[in-house]
């Protein structure tokens, strides 16, 4: 790597005057110095560099919660604490709040040098092995509608369990943030949420594992939120890590997308590689996604989208009308099969394993089989 480039906090100029003489080494490039205070924690969120070297020369305290912050914002760096003489209680906390390690400032310049050198090059090698598996071997699927009702968790649910039934590991999300019923589809009646996870505040992937529920199809559950006011607490960055991750351990992560298109659903569809665009064939409906689209445009996702005809063949409006108005042909049209998708939700199995040979089940099936065959 070129050299490491350092973003150096510390409360008194003394310290921060003090470690900058202890890295003079033209492997390493101080790019800014500042306090971890509040005005810091701007600073360290626009600045472009690869190490945040927390330095004190007393005992480190308020440093912890500034690594903390910071870890869950920029998952490009890695975290340094610089303190005299950690305890096993300091590494302990050092590693809760994401610092990769904590270097003791009495043990030499150039000790010191070599720590920060062979941390921020490891850490560098395994973010960008991750970069280059999940640019190979997922995808991330989000199934979408600004319009409730259309059948967005049936096609999501649906989808997740034909990949899994050819043995793919799937992960299924609930980001239907407010009124997610993913669990209600999967006959999943308690388990810990997404709100949940993204309170422990760490998204490594073992962690994340521990938030999924295996169902018994194979599918590896997240549910969404028990109470809408904890969607609030999801942010675009907790979407973005969870997804990174997952993408990198699954062979297809499914996204059941609520009827939002807020900043988190935005970073979601940021992250698909493919978006399925649910609609039904009612006018109002077709209009609200003819506007939905346009957005879509702007946000420059129409590349990656696809439209989804579902419960077909119950309306005067036919899918050619749909193809006319949204001038876009759909890639899959499920049929109205209100007996088999009304005894799927009721029993809380998916449709394609309690109504197997039904119309819109083998639809279903056709399509996943096709997206396998694409990858
Ligand atoms: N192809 C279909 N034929 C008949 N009924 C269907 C079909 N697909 C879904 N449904 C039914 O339509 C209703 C809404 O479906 P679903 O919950 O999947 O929609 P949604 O878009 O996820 O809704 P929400 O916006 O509330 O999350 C459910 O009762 C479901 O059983
Ligand atoms: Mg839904």
């Amino acid at each position: 790597m070129d050299s490491v480039r350092i973003m150096l906090a510390a409360f008194s100029a003394e310290d921060r005057k003090f470690i900058s003489g202890l890295l003079q080494d033209e492997s390493l490039r101080i790019v800014s110095a500042f306090q971890p205070d509040k005005d810091g924690l701007k600073k360290a969120g626009a600045q472009p560099a690869d190490v945040l070297l927390l330095g004190t020369r007393g005992k480190a305290d308020r440093e912890y919660d500034f690594a903390e912050r910071m870890y869950t914002t920029r998952s490009d760096i890695t975290i340094l604490l610089l303190a005299p003489g950690p305890s096993a209680t300091d590494i302990a906390r050092a590693m809760e709040s994401g610092i990769a390690r904590v270097i003791d400032i009495e043990s030499g310049e150039s000790a010191i040098r070599t720590q920060i050198l062979t941390t921020a090059s490891r850490d560098q090698n395994r973010r960008s092995c991750v970069v280059k598996v999940s640019s190979y071997d997922s995808k991330v699927v989000a199934c979408y509608s600004p319009k409730g009702g259309v059948g967005k968790t049936t096609i999501a649910v649906n989808i997740a369990y034909a990949l899994a039934s050819m043995n793919k590991k799937v992960a299924l999300i609930d980001l239907s943030l407010q009124f997610g019923d993913v669990g209600v589809f999967l006959d999943i009646t308690k388990g810990d949420t997404i709100a949940d996870m993204v309170e422990e505040r760490t998204f490594e992937l073992s962690t994340i594992r521990s938030y999924l529920i295996r169902h018994q199809s194979g599918i590896m559950v997240m549910l969404s939120s028990n109470s809408p006011e904890y969607a609030e607490l999801i942010r675009p960055e907790h979407i973005e890590s969870i997804l990174s991750t997952l993408r990198t351990e699954f062979d297809y992560v499914v996204l059941d997308m609520g009827v939002s298109l807020g900043d988190s659903a935005i970073s979601a569809f940021e992250i698909a590689d493919s978006i399925l665009f649910i609609v039904n064939e009612d006018i109002a409906a077709l209009h609200d996604a003819k506007r939905s689209l346009k957005v879509m445009e702007a946000l420059n996702l129409q590349d990656k989208t696809s439209i989804v005809v579902n419960k077909d063949g119950v309306s005067t409006i036919k899918v050619g009308d749909v193809t006319r108005l949204l001038d876009m042909k759909p890639v899959l049209v499920v049929p109205f099969d209100i007996k088999s998708a009304v005894m799927a939700v009721n029993r809380g199995i998916p449709m394609l394993n309690c109504a197997s040979r039904s119309k819109a089940s083998q639809a279903i099936r056709t399509y996943a089989r096709s997206m396998v065959r694409r990858v």
